[in-house]
């Protein structure tokens, strides 16, 4: 009754961004997302009917601490146990700061979950059950390149199919205020919202080509579209949202600089400060130094594309 799996965060290349069903967790538009290989979640679950009382381990808020039983009790509800629970998790990076904690975290709690549970569900049933816990979370759980589309989320594409990289440059490590699970709700309210939602299946189309023909300025170039685009609707929803500070709009600048002096990388941003530098493996190495000029740089990540959730 004890199981522990391992979670990759995934960063999205076209973003999920509201909701058509808040409960289900049914996205407006659908997304586009690699795994994170130095980005992971680790989580046990033990179920017992000797353990007195539901616990998580230390570290989160009461409000996630009940997001989390709330899953919990999703997944006991799909056996009938009543068997209490112990929860330990911990993350490999810096926690709510933009960086997918919850997608890697729900990922890693439904895995472990049901493996500790006993319950043999299909890799498509499992991105179901995580995408109740938290939208992204139902990404981290196919290998490699993936796309979710309404209920489930399946890979396009093996963690080897492309050497990329995510070169994560961390510019602040505190925890964000506005979680994007209250942003999701109120993205509707932004008048950019439905151009967003009608502009995004041609992206996806776009991406998706770019992705087969490995073309990676026409992944970048669609990429960093979908982000600022996103960012769009974030900043004129109400209460609006305003994720960046002064030194993601540093890195957004000297990234086009970068490119201009002809090294290739693109940005993404999600609902944090932090900003993901896109690149081919083979330019790793330039962007690393090129990131050691900007003064300042809390951390910086190097992730390549991994595989998905999977019990350890
Ligand atoms: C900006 O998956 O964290 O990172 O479903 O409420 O848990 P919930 O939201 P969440 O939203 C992620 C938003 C994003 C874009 C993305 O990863 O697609």
């Amino acid at each position: 009754m004890r199981a522990t799996a391992v979670a990759p965060a995934n960063i999205a290349f076209i973003k999920y961004w509201g909701r058509k069903d808040a409960a289900l967790r049914i996205p407006s538009n659908a997304s586009l997302s690699m795994n994170l290989s130095s980005c992971t979640t680790t989580t046990t679950v033990e179920f017992s009917r000797t353990i007195e009382k539901d616990s998580v381990s230390l570290g989160f808020t009461p409000l996630e601490e009940k997001r989390i039983l709330g899953h919990i009790d999703r997944i006991r509800k799909l056996t009938g146990t009543t068997d209490r629970v112990t929860v330990a998790t911990k993350n490999s990076f810096p926690k709510s700061a933009g960086v997918a904690s919850s997608a890697s975290g729900f990922a890693a709690l439904t895995v472990a979950a049901a493996s500790a549970l006993g319950l043999r569900l299909s890799q498509k049933e499992l991105t179901r059950l995580a995408r109740l816990g938290s939208g992204s979370a139902c990404r981290s759980i196919p290998d490699g390149f993936v796309k979710w589309e309404g209920e489930f989320a399946y890979s396009l594409y093996p963690p080897d199919y492309w050497d990329l990289r995510d070169i994560l440059v961390i510019v602040e490590n505190s925890a964000k205020n506005v979680s994007s699970s209250a942003g999701h709700t109120a993205a509707h309210t932004s008048p950019y919202f439905e151009k967003r939602v009608q502009e995004v299946p041609t992206r996806i189309l776009r991406l998706e080509s770019a992705l087969r023909t490995k073309n990676f300025q026409n992944l970048g170039e669609v990429m960093e579209e979908d982000c600022l685009d996103m960012h769009h609707v974030m900043q004129t929803q109400n209460p609006p949202l305003y994720y960046w500070n002064d030194k993601t709009k540093e890195l957004m600048e000297a990234v086009k600089a970068w490119r201009k002096s002809g090294l290739p990388v693109y940005f993404t941003i999600d609902a944090g400060p932090n900003v993901h530098l896109i690149c081919e493996g083979k330019f790793e190495g330039d962007v690393l130094k090129a990131v050691k000029d900007v003064q300042n740089v809390q951390e910086v990540i190097v992730n390549k594309p991994a595989r998905g959730a999977h019990i350890i």
